[in-house]
């Protein structure tokens, strides 16, 4: 961030921007336009704007919330990266569908994903596990995600397990099979613009298939 993006960001105190922000139109590219509001997000100074909700529902049509951080996203679709075990995972795999909502409050801005999910590949998992610092390629192995433990003591022995277990191998952790990446194919991208008197703009672009066409309509406040 550069000085004046700082100061600019100090001097709001979350209740908006100084610049004008410019309008969508309705006919952007909704990939562009959310790269556009990514990257405003991130000029912003808010803390982690790639974290974003992700809910997901159970087999039994129960619904759960979580955050996790977008690593990846191009027009397939929007990765994370978790633990294959873990309950969101169960979730995924069972039902096929997920929801992702991001709110960059200092911009008055959200933006909500729904499509149906996949894994991503093997390669990719993989290769970004080994860009990830060594300690976060250890705890991946030493958590069993979603899973209850008897005290942290019980999570501590299992990082200090892997460490010593890796302990031959330097920077080499190897890569654990039930940790990887989740890739949303939208169907569905809504960007949400707030504005005075609430009249806020909402325009939602939808599409029937991964390689159709994107529709557009503005969605009341
Ligand atoms: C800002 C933030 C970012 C997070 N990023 C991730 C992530 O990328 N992947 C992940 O598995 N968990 C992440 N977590 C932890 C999840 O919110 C959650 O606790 C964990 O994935 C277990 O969820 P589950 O039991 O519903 O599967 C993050 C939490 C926060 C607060």
């Amino acid at each position: 961030m550069s000085i004046f993006q700082k100061i600019r960001c100090a001097i709001t105190l979350g209740q908006g921007v100084l610049l004008e922000l410019p309008e969508p139109t309705g006919q952007e590219d909704p990939f562009e336009l959310f790269d556009t509001w990514l990257e405003a997000a991130k000029d912003s100074g808010i803390i982690l704007p790639e974290s974003m909700n992700i809910s997901s529902v159970s087999s039994q049509g129960r619904p759960s919330s979580r955050m996790v951080l977008l690593k990846d996203f191009d027009t397939h679709g929007f990765v994370f990266f978790t633990n294959y075990q873990s309950r969101k995972a169960q979730d995924l795999e069972q039902n096929g569908f997920a929801s992702l909502n991001f709110h960059w409050n200092i911009l008055q801005r959200q933006v909500r994903i729904e499509g149906r999910v996949e894994r991503v590949s093997v390669e990719e998992s993989k290769a970004y596990f080994d860009s990830r610092a060594k300690g976060s390629r250890i705890g991946a192995w030493a958590s069993h995600q979603s899973k209850v433990l008897a005290n942290r003591e019980e999570l501590e022995a299992q990082f200090k397990y892997y460490q010593d277990k890796f302990a031959q191998v330097g920077n080499e952790i190897p890569y654990p099979e039930f940790w990887g990446g989740y890739r949303i194919v939208p169907d569905s991208i809504e960007f949400w613009q707030g504005k005075a008197s609430r009249l806020h703009d909402r325009f939602r672009y939808h599409r029937e298939q991964p390689q159709t066409a994107w529709q557009v309509e503005r969605l009341s406040p």
